[in-house]
């Protein structure tokens, strides 16, 4: 009897901690996604057509072809809701969506955009079906991408394409980070120590020369390719070239939380953490920040949700690996609260239009996608349910 009242609060505090990981309602907001997903399947003309954006006025995807830097998010969706549901049709349709990729593994290496385009296909197809013909697909990726890397510089060649267009002789912007996956992922499976070196050598040198003192950005630094220096720091899609642009200090959270994943090198960890500090600190109150977080018609200026999408997925992660109980419970909480917000009916489309959230901005300076439904916003946010679910279950993280 003595011992009651201590077991009272104890439960009252199980109850209390289940609780606060319990109210945000992951699992109904999983059947949400594969709800609009169903639609989405409904309307796609043909596998060979992805979908990416939906333009304003409209309900319908815009669609691009396999050669698109989104073209892998699609089908990476489709795999994580087989995933998620186990249901047949989702395999069918992300295996053919998946195999239209594979010639971009093979073509001459065009833009680091490989890893978007088939770590997120074939890479995810892998990992939930050990398919090894999709194996083959992703060395060949690796080794494409690892083409771009200069020794002299340290970096992947982000843009090939911007050499001459832009004169940028070397530019590595910092989406390339995300990239790097790819790499680590062949080097554990039989595309050897090269690739390996290669993605910690990209980090290294990003985390040296892309960012500021208080730990934001540059979204594109450009070098001289023979003496590896810098020639300039600017941006592309950001508001100016001192500015945060908000999905490319996301890209950089993700990034080198994945880095410290792949390394266990305690100082990506570290840089990860105040990478991360900066966003959440300049963050205005609901956590989904504007474009970019210098726009100069905040608070009138547009939201980017895939920002706050790939933020939480990536938040998720850091949490597992933050020793200090505060600062992990901190990354953790914030990640919830920020899928709160997508998950409200300001955020998901619902019966607006087939995606699932609202409010992204892709290329503000060339008026490009801005605030509207955009499929990597999607992609990041259902990985960030279906990790909150995972660490739900199992206190860490298996992807
Ligand atoms: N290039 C990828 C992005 O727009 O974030």
């Amino acid at each position: 009897m003595r011992h009651l009242p201590y077991i009272a609060i104890l439960a009252t505090l199980f109850i209390s901690c289940q609780h606060k990981q319990n109210d945000f309602e992951v699992q109904k907001e999983l059947k949400y996604c594969e709800q609009q997903a169903r639609k989405t399947l409904a309307q796609i003309p043909n596998d060979s057509l992805f979908p990416r954006s939906i333009s304003k006025g409209k309900t319908n995807w815009d669609y691009v072809d396999r050669a698109d830097w989104t073209s892998g998010f699609w089908p990476g969706i489709l795999w994580n809701l087989y995933q998620y549901t186990g249901d047949k049709l989702f395999k069918i349709k992300a295996d053919s969506a998946t195999r239209e990729l594979a010639s971009n593994a093979y073509t001459a290496s065009f833009d680091h955009d490989l890893g978007f385009m088939l770590y997120n296909s074939f890479g995810n197809g892998y990992r939930v079906t050990k398919d090894s013909s999709y194996k083959k697909v992703l060395l060949a990726a690796a080794d494409s991408l690892a083409t771009l890397f200069n020794p002299t510089i340290g970096t992947i060649l982000s843009w090939p394409s911007m050499v001459k267009k832009m004169n940028w002789p070397h530019n590595t912007i910092i989406d390339n980070m995300m990239n790097l996956e790819l790499l680590f992922w062949a080097a554990k499976n039989g595309g050897g120590q090269k690739l390996y070196d290669i993605a910690v050598k990209h980090a290294l040198t990003t985390m040296k020369n892309q960012f500021r003192p208080d730990y934001s950005n540059y979204h594109v630094v450009v070098y001289d390719t023979t003496t590896g220096r810098v020639i300039k720091r600017i941006t592309h899609q950001g508001y100016s070239d001192s500015s945060m642009w908000a999905r490319g200090q996301a890209w950089a959270i993700y990034g080198f939380t994945m880095v410290y994943r792949e390394t266990h090198e305690q100082k990506f960890l570290d840089f990860a953490q105040k990478v991360a500090n900066v966003y959440l600190q300049r963050l205005p109150k609901d956590l989904i920040p504007y474009w970019d977080f210098n726009a100069p018609d905040i608070p009138n200026a547009p939201r980017d949700a895939s920002a706050a999408a790939v933020t939480a997925s990536a938040l998720l992660e850091l949490s597992t690996y933050v020793g200090e109980k505060r600062q992990s419970e901190n990354y953790f909480d914030k990640a919830i609260a920020m899928l709160k917000e997508l998950s409200s009916s300001k955020y998901q489309s619902r019966e607006k239009n087939d995606a699932f959230l609202l409010h992204s901005t892709g290329n503000m300076p060339i008026h490009g996608e801005v605030d509207v439904p955009i499929i990597y916003a999607d992609y990041y946010y259902l990985e960030a349910l279906l990790r909150l679910k995972e660490i739900e279950n199992t206190h860490k993280l298996k992807f």
